[in-house]
């Protein structure tokens, strides 16, 4: 499996990183190309979209296999984590995990276990 993410302030960056995943790789622009399945992490922007990279790099890469989410759940309670739902909906793929901002201990935990069984 391997691991591709966007995250433009470093919360999603920090979760891949605590993950420990091996060569997971960073959408900058949307361009980029991935061969094979792939666990997607993203953040939502401006209320409930999908980051116009990550709408971009799917369009392009049909290899998604599960998404995980992170918002922020006090400043956008009513779209929060919405690009993971929309993604999961728009590509019948199970939705991880949505966090808030950095995630914790517990919530990364889970998310470890649940992409060791899809392995
Ligand atoms: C302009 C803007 C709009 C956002 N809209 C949402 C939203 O609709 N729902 C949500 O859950 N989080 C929203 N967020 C919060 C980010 O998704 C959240 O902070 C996330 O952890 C950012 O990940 P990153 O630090 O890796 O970029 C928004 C953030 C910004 C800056």
């Amino acid at each position: 499996m391997k691991f591709v993410y966007a995250s433009r302030n470093g919360h999603v960056e920090g979760i891949v990183n605590r993950l420990d995943l091996q060569e997971a790789m960073k959408i900058k622009d949307g361009s980029e190309k991935i061969d094979g399945d792939f666990v997607l992490f993203t953040y939502t922007d401006g209320q409930g979209i999908i980051p116009k990279i990550v709408e971009n790099f799917l369009a392009e890469n049909k290899g998604i296999k599960a998404v995980v989410g992170s918002g922020n759940v006090e400043r956008h309670p009513d779209t929060f984590n919405f690009a993971a739902d929309k993604i999961a909906e728009q590509f019948n793929v199970p939705v991880l995990a949505k966090v808030n901002m950095d995630g914790t201990e517990a919530e990364l935990k889970d998310i470890k276990a649940k992409i060791e069984a899809m392995q």
